[in-house]
């Protein structure tokens, strides 16, 4: 993407240099409108509009999440200002979800930040939304912040003592902290399964991926599989919770380096319940729990054994998770307890950023913002790019 001086902004008279940066920061790469302000990188309000109409569909139907985005944008954009407190003449800069997305969407968000920035003569910053998932662990009081005895029956300094590692005060202890770079980010959504090694707010690195489905994608089709409604990923979580993750044992593929596959436990799963229902026809209602368990087991270990072995490969001590399926519990619960045997430090969004907000968008807007990183009000919306 071009870059812009910070002389060179997209419009608007300079910023006096002790006053607040307040971004106003703009997300609808799927089918969430979300509107978030944050103020010298504290966050004050993340306003976030689902879509329920794509339900009853199985998956996003991008034209009408570009209808929805139309209605919402204004009410959402409203709402984070309301109940920010704040006047769009205090914004200092508006940021926006560039890529990646569905196109439709995106158009929606990108259209109406630049129409914003123009109007107002401000700053424009545009944002990749992956990168931005990563530093929603950036957010200051973000952080899952569980006391590890919680999850794993010990504190934190026990834990530590018997791993012979020295996590920096409070972080394992539960008190809130923030990652320290460098720092490895396991990034799971509906469209991506990336490690990432990130050096610095703006310079990251992916080092794994997936080959073929996401992390997410193999939540969201396994639960299709088992007559379950989208977004299926919540719904096996909730019923992985009463199930037994021993009971079925899917294959973990053998993938060289640190990238993923996820297409190969799809088609065991979909032959699994293919057998087992032609011998029993309730097979599927009598087993949710403990299918939805097993199933989601096997997703968490393929990402976990994947970032361990990249921790190993880096020397990180501080790992993220983030991205949408880093609101699965299981997968929580995991990388705790691997962060706890392994004697690394581990972070976690809280919920609200985990899925898709406009929190991250302004978090990493933010940061844009202090590296003199503006965008052209020529910048358009990408469906696919690099960074
Ligand atoms: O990051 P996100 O909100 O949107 C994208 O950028 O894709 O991620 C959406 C994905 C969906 O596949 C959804 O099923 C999954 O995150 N997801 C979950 C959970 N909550 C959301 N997967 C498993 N367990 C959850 N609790
Ligand atoms: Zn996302």
């Amino acid at each position: 993407m071009e870059k812009m001086k910070a002389g060179e902004r997209s419009g608007g008279a300079g910023r006096p240099g002790d006053e607040p940066i307040t971004i106003l920061a703009i997300e609808s790469s799927c089918d969430e409108t979300s509107c978030a302000i944050c103020r010298d990188g504290v966050i004050l309000s993340n306003i976030i509009a689902g879509q329920a109409i794509h339900e009853q569909y199985g998956g996003v139907v991008p034209e009408l999440a570009s209808r929805a985005h139309m209605q919402n944008i204004v009410p959402v954009v409203e709402a984070a200002l309301k109940k920010a407190d704040c006047g769009l003449d205090t914004v200092t800069a508006i940021a926006f979800t560039q890529s990646p997305g569905l196109i439709g969407s995106l158009l929606v968000g990108s259209q109406f930040a630049k129409s914003l920035a123009q109007a107002l003569g401000l700053p424009l910053l545009a944002v990749h939304h992956m990168q931005a998932h990563v530093l929603a662990n950036l957010i200051p009081g973000a952080a899952d912040v569980a006391p590890l005895a919680a999850v794993v029956g010990q504190s934190g300094a026990e834990a530590a003592e018997r791993s012979g590692a020295a996590p920096r005060p409070g972080v394992s202890a539960g008190v809130e902290a923030r990652p320290e770079f460098p720092f490895l980010c396991l990034t799971v959504s509906g469209g991506h399964t990336q490690i990432v090694l990130c050096q610095s707010p703006l310079e990251m690195k992916v080092i794994g991926e997936t080959l073929d489905d996401a992390a997410g994608e193999a939540f969201d089709k396994s639960a299709k599989l088992l007559g379950l409604p989208y977004p299926g990923g919540p719904l096996i979580d909730k019923y992985a919770r009463e199930g037994n993750a021993t009971r079925f044992l899917f294959p973990e593929p053998q993938i060289p380096g640190l990238n993923f596959s996820f297409s190969g436990l799809k088609t065991a799963i979909l032959y699994f319940l293919q057998d087992q229902t032609a011998k029993d026809a309730g097979f599927i209602a009598d087993n949710l729990a403990d299918i939805c368990a097993s199933v989601q087991g096997r997703i968490v270990s393929i990402l976990l054994n994947k970032l361990k072995k990249a921790a190993k490969q880096t020397g990180a001590k501080d790992l993220c998770i983030a991205g949408g399926v880093s609101a699965n519990s299981g997968l929580r619960t995991a990388f705790r307890e691997m962060g706890v045997r392994e004697g690394w430090n581990t972070f976690i969004p809280s919920f609200e950023y985990c899925t898709d907000n406009a929190a991250m968008i302004a978090i990493t807007g933010y940061y844009k913002y202090l590296e003199g990183d503006f965008a052209p009000l020529t910048v358009s919306a990408s469906a696919r790019a690099e960074w």
